[in-house]
Order: structure tokens, then sequence, then C-alpha cells
């Protein structure tokens, strides 16, 4: 690890560990999936493939993570529930949220073709994710109980909605005939009206959400000489239906939950109305401070082995990584600068943004899974000879800097780290390829100093300083002006510009770089005031 002058700006990253004995949910929402489900024309109300891809992602979800030990969903949700003594990297919750809602989004990705293999992808795909703390098996069991409720209140509703249009209704219409209406009648509607019994004609998938848990099943691991199979018991994740997942019935027989998450009590008849408040609550980041959003590939070392990456720079996944922060940076409008290095990304969200209401979680995981989404997308633009092995997946993490100048210390820190890394991994991958072992060239450039780094590769033909500037200076993207034409007006010629997202190899930790982009860091005051509904700094 890198040592520097810009270190400091690590001490205002925040703890944010989820302490024992509360239980770790993390809930993965679909964002503006209205619009994702419109532009693949699916199935109304809601679409049964759809459902069972969702369904085939939280199985591989449960599959990858064993300290995830249940899962429950419906329609363009999912909440996974950790085992409760799970250590999973250390109960730091934005490090959880973050990685699960962004293998999710890659899974979606690599599994739509197997759901919907004649249709492409239109849109990139993201989700949503969040941790909700459950302090008792009650709370959980309450939680549990809200989200099967809705799924039973959004179904029902959805199934009378969509029934009314199909048989001709306008969806004003059809919305005025079904408010203030009680669950039974609209089961009543749906009889009379169109012949559907609901708990009889409805699949359970849609009624019922779905289960993603592990089983003990009894496997053929293989065929002995003569035929006869032999059989293994082994866990396997499955999917169930229940009516009631959280009746004592369900929950407690199913031996990985009641051993590994806790047992439940009698059925919760009524909510307790604080419970929904705390599972809906959500922090607000301070205002008025500038927000940096960080994400970094998980285990990134051996996904590039797994795909043969370039050592030490891979210049084309250094271009891939650069293509879906360009994307990212043109979705997310308060974006106003963005720095990658290696399998980072730091993405700046301006002083007065009030994306989210500034709820961290929501911001960071709508970024790093729209990342991961265009990632995957993407990929066989720049690797189209390279079969993705395995879908990569990054965590994310948000902090706040109160002053310009320690955002770009900041900033500078990240680049002296890429500096660093790479003078070390360049000398350190010669040494490997003019025949040392990987612990003979760690020991030659144990203690050494820039300077005899830059020696050492000279003696290879190298000039530190010739390497390309991708390499030494990270990549900066940022939204800058684009000439496009002379317009001659009333007062002569006038200069039209229009404003365009750029990638630049260049110097950050220069001041220059800011004073050349002046409008980049543009410290708005006045705005921010606004935003805080008062006018006394204006
Ligand atoms: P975690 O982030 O802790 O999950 O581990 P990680 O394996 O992702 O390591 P870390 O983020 O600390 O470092 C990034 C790693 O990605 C580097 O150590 C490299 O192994 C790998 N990497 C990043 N860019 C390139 C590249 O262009 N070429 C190659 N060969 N490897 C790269
Ligand atoms: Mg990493």
């Amino acid at each position: 690890m890198a040592n520097s002058k810009y270190e400091y700006v690590k001490s205002f990253e925040v703890e944010d560990e989820v302490m024992v004995p509360n239980i770790v949910v993390v809930r993965i929402d679909g964002r503006d999936f209205g619009r994702f489900s419109e532009a693949h024309e699916f199935d109304k109300p809601y679409d049964a493939k759809a459902l069972h891809l969702m369904n085939a992602c939280s199985m591989t979800v449960l599959e990858e993570f064993p300290d995830i030990a249940f899962a429950y969903g419906f329609s363009d949700e999912f909440s996974f529930m950790f085992k409760k003594e799970t250590k999973f990297y250390q109960r730091r919750a934005s490090k959880i949220y973050s990685l699960i809602v962004s293998f999710f989004t890659s899974v979606f990705v690599t599994k739509w073709k197997a759901f919907f293999p004649q249709l492409e992808l239109r849109i990139p795909p993201s989700f949503q994710s969040r941790v909700i703390c459950c302090a008792s098996m009650e709370v959980l069991q309450a939680y549990l109980t809200w989200r099967q409720n809705e799924c039973h209140i959004k179904n029902l509703y959805a199934t009378c909605f969509w029934e009314l249009v199909k048989c001709g209704k306008h969806e004003i219409e059809a919305k005025l005939i079904l408010k203030g209406t009680q669950k039974q009648e609209k089961n009543e509607l749906l009889f009379q009206q169109f012949g559907i019994n609901y708990k009889k004609d409805v699949q359970e998938i849609f009624r019922q959400g779905s289960c993603a848990l592990r089983k003990q099943v009894e496997d053929i691991v293989k065929y002995q000489e003569d035929g006869t199979p032999v059989r293994r018991r082994k866990k396997k994740v499955i999917i169930l239906h229940s009516e009631n997942i959280t009746a004592r019935s369900f929950w407690n027989d199913q031996r990985s939950l009641s051993k590994d998450v806790g047992l439940f009590g009698e059925c919760i008849e009524n909510i307790k109305p604080e419970y929904i408040k705390s599972f809906q609550f959500e922090s607000k980041l301070m205002p008025s401070t500038w927000i940096v959003i960080r994400i970094d590939g998980c285990h990134f070392h051996r996904f590039c082995d797994a795909h043969g990456f370039d050592k030490p720079n891979d210049v084309q996944a250094l271009n891939l990584m650069n293509s879906c922060a360009v994307s990212v940076v043109e979705e997310f409008k308060d974006i106003v600068f963005a720095y990658g290095v290696s399998d980072e990304y730091s993405f700046v969200l301006k002083k007065d943004s009030l994306l989210y209401e500034r709820h961290a979680s929501e911001i960071v995981s709508a970024i790093v899974s729209l990342f991961s989404s265009i990632y995957m997308t993407k990929w066989k633009e720049f690797f189209p000879k390279k079969d993705l092995k395995y879908p990569p997946y990054f965590d994310g993490r948000c902090i706040c800097y109160p002053s310009s100048m320690i955002l770009q210390d900041y900033l500078a820190w990240r680049q002296v780290d890429c500096h660093i890394n790479n003078q070390y991994n360049t000398c350190f991958w010669m040494l490997v390829k003019s025949g040392k072992s990987k612990t003979e060239s760690q020991n030659c450039l144990k203690g050494t100093q820039t300077r005899e780094k830059n020696e050492m590769l000279s003696k290879f033909g190298i000039d530190y300083h010739n390497l390309p500037a991708i390499f030494r200076h990270g990549s900066s993207v940022f939204w800058d002006k684009e000439e496009t034409k002379s317009e001659c007006g009333t007062e002569g010629a006038v200069e039209k510009y229009r404003k365009k997202v750029v990638v630049e190899h260049c110097n950050i930790i220069d001041t220059s770089f800011w004073k050349a982009h002046p409008t980049i860091l543009e410290d708005e005051d006045n705005q921010c005031c606004q935003a805080l509904g008062t006018s006394t700094c204006s």
C-alpha cells in the first residue's frame, strides 16, 4: 500500500458495521424497472420469465455466498438474510449491500439470454440495495411478513387492474373502479367478471413470491460400472413457494433456517408501525459536502488472471472500465468528475447534489449496479475474442468531503497510489520476465525508492516517463466543452459549444489541472443554500 502526505483523507471514511446480534438483511430492488419492463415488453401484470430469471439470480447469489441463509422475492425485488453469526466482510454494511447488488446485476445480465433467447437487452438493467438491521427474530419475522403482505396486495391489485384494462377499460377508469376496494371485493370482481378464482387460477410464483434456501437433497454423484447410480446427500439451493413464509410450519421446519438464523414464534397478525418505520428509514449524507462514491473490483486479481489480462496493465481492460465510467457519468448528471485506476473508480457528486435525497445506500448501489451492468454488456465490444468465464462484481462505499481542497487531496491520494503501484508493478513484472521468481522479484524491490526503481527500469531499456499516460496517471472523466462551429450573428462570429464527457490521462495532483478546469469543482454555495431552504449565506 502506498504512503503519501494525502493519506489523511482516509480518516473521512466512516465505519458502518452492523453490530451483533442484529440480523443482516440486504434488499435489492429494480431501478427504474417500469421503464426496463416496457422496453422489453414484459407480460402484464408480471412476466413469468422475468420472475424465473430473478429467482435464478437469487439462487446463484446463495450459491456464491454461503453466509446467506435465505432469500425472499417478488416482482423486481429480493431480500437476502444472512446467517445470524455471519462475519461476512466484518459485517460492514456498504461493502455487503454493494457487492450483493453488483453480483446480482452481473448475474442478471449473464442469465438474460437463457430466459429471453430472442430478445437483446435494450437497456442495461440496474438495481438499488440497502441493509435492513433486524434486532431480533421477531423483527425479522415482522419484516418478512411485511414483504409478503406487499406481494399479496400488489399482485391482487395488479391482476384486477390488468384484467379490467384488457377488457377495454381505460387505465384511469380501472384505477377508479379499484379505488378503496378491499381484498374480498377484488377477489369477487375477479371471479364474477372474469371467472378467475384468484387462489386456484393465479400461479403461486405471482401470489406468494419465491423463497431461495438450502436443502439436503440426494444427488447422483456418479455411476458405477454396472450403471448403478451412486447417491450422496448434499446441500442444494432450491426455490420454494409458500402461502405464509413466516408461519412456524414453514420456517421452523426448514432445518437450515432454524439452525442458521433462528426460530419464529406465533404468526404476526399486526406488524408494529414502528418496525415498518425502521425498515424504511434511511440516513442522509451531510448536506453541502462533496460526495465520493468509490467502487472497487472484488477479487479482481483472480478475475484478471482468469481472463488473461496483460500484466501489469491491460489497456483494453482499462478502456472498458473507462467506457463504463463515461456511461455512469452521462446517466447521473450530478457526477462532476470521475477518476479511475486499476479495478477502481471514484465518482464525485457535486456538493449540493440532492440525488436520491442524499441517501447513501441508494446512491452507492445505483452507481455500482449500473457500472457492473454496463461492464457486462460492453465486455464483447472490448474483448471480442474472449468469453466471460464468470460474472465480475464490485463493492462500493461513500465518503463525504467538506471542502474542495480536501476533495482534491483525495483525488491526489488515488493518483499517487496509481503512480506508486504502477511503478512497482512494472518493475516486478520486468524482473519476472527476466527469469526471476516472484519471491526473488519481491525481495529485489523491498525498500526501494522511486529513483532506484526508475534506474532498474532503465536497465531494461524502459524510461518510466515514456510509459503510456493511462498507466502512469490513471483516467479522469468529466464533462468538457466541445467546440462545434462558428456562427455569424449580429455581433460577429459566435463560437458554439456543447458539452461532452471526455476521458483524459492527466496530472490531477498538480493544481494547474483544476485551474485550467475551474467549473468542475465550482462551489455553488448559493444553490446549496437554496437546497437547504435558507437564505443566510447569499
Ligand atoms: P479485493 O479488492 O480486496 O477484492 O481484491 P483484488 O484482487 O481486487 O485486489 P485489489 O483491488 O487490491 O487490486 C486490484 C488487482 O486487480 C491488482 O492487484 C491486479 O491483480 C488486478 N488488476 C487490475 N488491473 C489489471 C490489469 O490491467 N492487468 C492485470 N493483469 N491485472 C490487473
Ligand atoms: Mg479490487
